[in-house]
């Protein structure tokens, strides 16, 4: 089952910013999928004595190297998606843009605080991370971006 589904009700009225929700969306979607597989191998391999272990080991570390591609994938298309919105707001002189950039700024700390941790293998990706990304994105595009998305169809973006 996707972590996040995407519903008319995420939509804030500009066509742009919704295809790039929908498109982070389903990037957030599959590394929910990559995590939902390696918990399940983490148990299996912990209870199935006929595997090797070394096998297990391998097949760990691919999926975590998978991990880390897909993390990469996510912030390289939020920092996109940011950029976008921002320039947005440039263009239309968004009056709430201090806030808003700052949002997008912290997320992003965190997520890159994230992959530093996780290159070094001192964190893992776990289903907490995941319930962590889906409640920022659905907040900061409930409440964040349809108030950007409100003033943009004022000024007639669309
Ligand atoms: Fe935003």
């Amino acid at each position: 089952m996707s972590l996040i589904t995407w519903s008319d009700n995420f939509s804030v009225g500009v066509e742009e910013i919704d295809t790039q929700h929908k498109k982070l969306v389903q990037l957030i979607n599959d590394m929910h999928v990559m995590v939902g597989s390696v918990g399940r191998m983490a148990v299996n391999g912990a209870a199935h004595t006929g595997a090797s272990p070394d096998n297990h080991m391998l097949s760990i570390d691919h999926n975590e190297m998978v991990m880390a591609e897909i993390l990469e994938r996510v912030i390289d298309y939020t920092d996109f998606h940011f950029s976008t919105e921002e320039r947005l707001m440039a263009e239309y002189e968004f009056p709430g843009s201090t806030g808003h950039v700052h949002e997008h700024q912290r997320l992003l700390a965190i997520a890159l605080e994230l992959q530093d941790k996780l290159n070094d293998g001192q964190a893992r990706i776990t289903l907490e991370t995941m319930d962590f990304l889906k409640k920022w994105l659905s907040h900061h595009i409930l409440e964040t971006d349809k108030l950007l998305g409100k003033y943009l169809n004022s000024q007639g973006k669309y």
